[in-house]
């Protein structure tokens, strides 16, 4: 990371802490921001956020692996969430996780080569009545079925205006 860079995060950090006066109650609001923006913690943002919230660095990095949404590699800028808790499991779950990673060709926990997707496990979204439940970064969608993955997928491609191949 250039010191440009730094001391634009450093800034950014001290900004956003100072609208929690620099308590630690604004420490996952700003980790939030910073993961959305960077698509990951970096070493340096979680050192500079202790320093300003004074606190251990060891806390904030406790903070950041205990949050499936917070981490501290860099993520795609679309991370697909599959629900893997039992209703979801039971509802079909492992046929949409296999789908993801055919249509992605990733692993879950892998990001695409070209920066746009990671694949995620978490645990329940909620829907629980309605599962597959998975997320696509805020987007929630319910009963995913393996056909559906496609659309999903290239509905953010689209977006992102990313090539879109056709299936024949
Ligand atoms: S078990 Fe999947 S949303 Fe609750």
């Amino acid at each position: 990371m250039l010191e440009a860079e730094k001391d634009q995060l450093k800034n950014e950090i001290l900004h956003l802490a100072g609208a929690y006066n620099n308590h630690r109650s604004g420490l996952l609001p700003v980790l939030l921001h910073i993961q959305q923006k960077y698509r990951y913690i970096s070493r340096y943002a979680m050192q500079e956020i202790a320093d300003i919230f004074r606190i251990h660095p060891v806390e904030v990095y406790g903070v950041v692996s205990f949050y499936s949404f917070l981490s501290t590699e860099k993520k795609g800028k679309f991370i697909i969430y599959l629900c893997q808790t039992i209703s979801c499991d039971m509802a079909g779950k492992r046929a949409v996780a296999r789908q993801l990673e055919n249509e992605l060709n990733i692993k879950f926990g892998e990001t695409t080569p070209d920066g746009l997707f990671t694949l995620k496990y978490t645990n329940c979204l909620g829907a629980c009545d309605k599962g597959p439940a998975l997320l696509v970064n805020e987007d929630l969608y319910t009963k995913v079925t393996p056909e559906g993955v496609f659309d999903i997928i290239q509905s953010y491609r689209a977006k992102f205006g990313a090539h879109v191949t056709m299936e024949i």
